[in-house]
């Protein structure tokens, strides 16, 4: 290995928004050695390569206006084009300050006040902010969840779209966008190109746009394959908006510097006007840095740091098939946030969030901030050293055993 992902490093103290959430709800403070699992980002540092392109930055010293565009619009391409056979063209491209961003402008840009936008939960909390923040209304069309047998002992939960639910909701005349999160947090789905086609049919047919929330996209294990919704012509002639950034595949949230790619001309211009009024024209010369320098160098880290995610995913998959069977887990087809259900612990929603806090000290996020279906819900992050996992889900079990639990 090239790259150390076995390093230990706390963030405690230095503003980290996920360190800082860690609270015992009895106000003890949470000792030295606990780490949280919560907030999606990762506990390792960026890659050496994208540092060493920010220390040049700060070498050179000038820190005034800039706007290396097509640099950072090329390497995207190329990225995409070697990472998922996709080359969109430079001229559809946006630089915005994030991905969260980009889906406020999309609902400002593209719809009305009072307008329903389909979300298909449980699903990443600010795509509900994004449309009630604008008063718009969200109409939920939850995941189907059903159950496999795995290969594991545990009963394994699967996730599909519930296409009828969803054609039943895009027919109603003031239903005019769907926020599309692919793949999908948090249940950890990929879709597949039939779904994605099916989708995007259903959409074409009842003329609503379909906003694709890709920021996972290059987080993928097994077999799975991620289809970037601007590959489905056929089925939207053109008229998708799909946004992206590099801050989940190198841990660059931070950088806050996002993309949006729109092929349609009538569409771009409208968001191009909206995200200039809602954020300004610039980005952030460090987030323009890293943005580019993770596109073009950062390939070899990805691949050593997707090994490494395989084996904590396979290290919590083993966990729970030893020690709690009953608990049943989403297979993660993609990202780094594992979702399991611990309502078979027997737990109320306060009693559970206490028992995991302040006996368990094992900080998660609450399945029920993700709305409908994520009730006795936990969403874990497994991008952290292997032996804070280990020693997290130990801490667990522990306490799970010692609260007579299971
Ligand atoms: C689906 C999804 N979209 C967007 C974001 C955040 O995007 P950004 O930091 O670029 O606003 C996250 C972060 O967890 C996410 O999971």
């Amino acid at each position: 290995m090239k790259y150390d992902f076995d390093r230990i490093i706390s963030r405690s103290g230095r503003y980290s928004i996920k360190w800082d959430m860690m609270k015992r709800r009895d106000g003890k403070p949470v000792g030295p050695e606990v780490f949280p699992y919560s907030v999606a980002d990762m506990e390792f540092p960026a890659a050496p390569e994208i540092q060493q392109e920010l220390r040049k930055r700060i070498d050179f010293g000038n820190l005034g206006y800039y706007s290396p565009r097509d640099p950072l619009f090329s390497a995207f391409a190329g990225w995409t084009e070697r990472r998922h056979g996709w080359k969109p063209d430079q001229e559809w491209m946006t630089l915005v300050p994030g991905v969260v961003p980009a889906l406020y402008t999309a609902v400002r840009a593209f719809t009305k006040p009072g307008e329903g936008v389909i979300v298909q939960p449980p699903v990443y909390q600010p795509f509900y902010h994004a449309i009630t923040g604008n008063r718009r209304r969200p109409e939920t069309v939850e995941l189907k969840k059903g159950r496999t047998s795995g290969g594991t002992p545990c009963g394994t939960l699967s996730y599909t779209m519930d296409f009828e639910a969803i054609e039943a909701a895009a027919q109603k005349p003031d239903v005019t966008m769907l926020l599309l999160c692919s793949p999908h947090n948090p249940v950890g789905r990929v879709w597949n190109r039939e779904e994605l086609a099916r989708l995007a049919s259903i959409c074409d047919r009842n003329n609503v746009l379909v906003v694709s929330d890709e920021i996972h996209c290059d987080l993928l294990f097994g077999e799975s394959r991620h289809i970037p919704f601007g590959t489905l012509n056929s089925e939207t002639r053109g008229k998708w908006v799909v946004a992206t950034a590099p801050s989940k595949t190198f841990n660059l949230a931070g950088a806050v510097t996002a993309v949006t790619v729109i092929a349609d001309e009538n569409l771009r211009s409208l968001f191009a006007a909206r995200s200039a009024l809602d954020s300004g024209e610039f980005v952030n010369l460090f987030g323009m840095t890293a943005f580019e320098a993770a596109y073009r160098l950062g390939e070899p880290w990805l691949e050593e740091l997707l090994r490494y995610l395989e084996q904590n995913r396979v290290l919590v998959r083993d966990f729970f098939a030893r020690n709690l069977p009953e608990i049943p887990f989403s297979p993660l087809e993609g990202t780094y946030l594992m979702w399991f259900d611990l309502s078979p612990l027997g737990m109320t929603g306060e009693e559970q969030d206490r028992f995991l806090t302040d006996e368990a000290e094992f900080f998660l996020n609450d399945g029920r901030k993700f709305g409908n279906g994520g009730g006795g819900f936990e969403r874990l992050n497994i991008a952290c050293p292997r032996a804070v996992l280990e020693q997290g889900l130990e801490r667990f079990y522990k306490a799970v055993r010692k609260a007579g639990l299971a």
